[in-house]
Parts: C-alpha cells; structure tokens; sequence
C-alpha cells in the first residue's frame, strides 16, 4: 500500500498493508511474545512485524527476527531503528539506517477514535485552544492528529531517554503550517532529544498516520 509523507529524500523506508496475516508469519521465539494473546493482538502483531521485515528487505536485512523488549519496543538489527504500529484496519513498520536517523515513531489511527471526555488527560489548554477553532469533521481530524502525533513522538522519544512521558508532558505546537513536538517535562535524558520534533502525516482514507524522526547531520 502506497502512503506518501510528501517528504523529500526521506532518510527511512516505510510499508503499510491493509491485508492482516497470522503468526504463521512470525518465527519460534516471535511467537512466543503472542502465545497466550487474543487473535486479534496475534494479527496486529504478526503483520505489523511482516511490515518492519519487508522494510528492512529494502535496507538489504534479510532473514531477521525482530523480538520484544521488556519495555515493549521492537529489538531492531543492529544499526538500524524503526517503529511499528497498527489500526484496527491497518499495520505498518518504518525503519532507517541509525548512522543517518537517531530515532523514528510510528503512529495509525482510526480518524474520530478521541472522544471529547479524553481531551483533559490528552491536550493541553493551548491545545484545547487550537482544537476549538474547529467543529465537524476538521475537529474529528485535528484531535485525532494531536493524539496520534504524540504517540507517534513517544515512540521516537522512548528509545532515546528511557523515560515514560504523558500526554501532558509534550506540547504540539503549529508553527508556519508545521506540527512540532516541544517536551515541556524537565527528566534526565531531555538534552537527547530536539527542541522541537516535526510531525508529519497523512491520510488514507479513514487512517491517519503520523510520523516523526530525526536525522543525524
Ligand atoms: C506505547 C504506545 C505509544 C503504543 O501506541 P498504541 O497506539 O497503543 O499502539 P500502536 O499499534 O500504534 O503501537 C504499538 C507498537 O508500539 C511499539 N512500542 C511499544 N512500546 C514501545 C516503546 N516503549 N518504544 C517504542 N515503541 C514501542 C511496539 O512495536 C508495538 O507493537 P508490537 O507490540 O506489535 O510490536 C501507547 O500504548 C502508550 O503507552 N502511550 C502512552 C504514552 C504516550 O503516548 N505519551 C504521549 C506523550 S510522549
């Protein structure tokens, strides 16, 4: 499935299906990450890592397994980082040489999946602000971007600092028709990240997917 960020020379590789496989698809020691899960944890997780495999074909890494931390993030092959993430309706996997990007986050949403009770534990005031400006189906697209791009960020950040981060504890800011994420949260770590992380995205059909990186200079 074709999903374009509109990113000139992007420094990563991305594949996206909609068609889910099962853990016929997932090696000895993956499956045993999925063996007491529900089938649907088992298709998410076993086409989600079909993704990140094909998009490591095209980095020219074959024949890997990818297991699990114990902080749930993938183990990616030595000198490389990626992401993965699923929708009910779509997977995908992101991966990219780490001598060209520090880290990489994935996000897939369901447009319209945030409901207005979650907005306080989600979004900022200014946030809040920003959503308000909007109503019908741009309201359903913006809060539903917001969300995702701050997943999408914790799974950049994660790998980086070690540190869980709230909802609360980023800001997404649009500065000149770009999103960025600023860390407003003070930890150990913070000087590892950017000042400010661009958010990209696009839509396909019903999915919003969201993407953030940074690449080395
Ligand atoms: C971890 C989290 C971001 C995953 O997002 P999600 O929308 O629930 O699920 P997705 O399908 O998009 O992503 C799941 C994938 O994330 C990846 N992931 C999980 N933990 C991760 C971590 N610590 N670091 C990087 N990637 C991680 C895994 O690949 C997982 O898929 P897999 O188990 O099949 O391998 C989310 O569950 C969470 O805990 N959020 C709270 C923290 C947060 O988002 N803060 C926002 C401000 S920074």
């Amino acid at each position: 499935m074709l999903v374009d960020f509109k990113i000139p020379s992007p420094p990563f590789t991305s594949i996206f299906t909609d068609e889910f496989v099962g853990r016929e698809s997932l090696s000895k020691l993956e499956e045993l990450f999925v063996e007491r899960a529900v089938e649907q944890r088992v298709k998410h997780f076993s086409t989600g890592r079909l993704c990140a495999k094909k998009a490591l074909e095209s980095l020219n890494i074959t024949d890997v397994e990818i297991l699990m931390n114990e902080d749930k993030a993938p183990v990616w092959p030595e000198g490389v980082v990626g992401s993965i993430s699923h929708s009910k309706s779509m997977a995908g996997a992101v991966v990219a040489f780490a001598n060209k990007v520090s880290s990489i986050g994935l996000d897939i949403e369901t447009i319209g999946g945030v409901n207005p009770d979650m907005w306080d534990m989600l979004f900022l005031a200014s946030e809040q602000a920003f959503l308000q400006q909007f109503t019908g189906d741009k309201l359903t697209f913006y809060t539903t971007l917001l969300f995702s791009g701050k997943e999408a960020f914790y799974k950049f950040q994660h790998p980086l600092t070690k540190t869980f981060l709230d909802f609360t504890d980023v800001a997404m800011n649009l500065i000149e028709g770009q999103f960025e994420i600023a860390v407003l949260k003070d930890f150990p770590g913070k000087e590892l990240l950017p000042v400010s992380t661009p958010i990209y995205f696009t839509q396909q059909g019903n999915q919003l997917i969201t993407l953030c990186y940074h690449e080395r200079v």
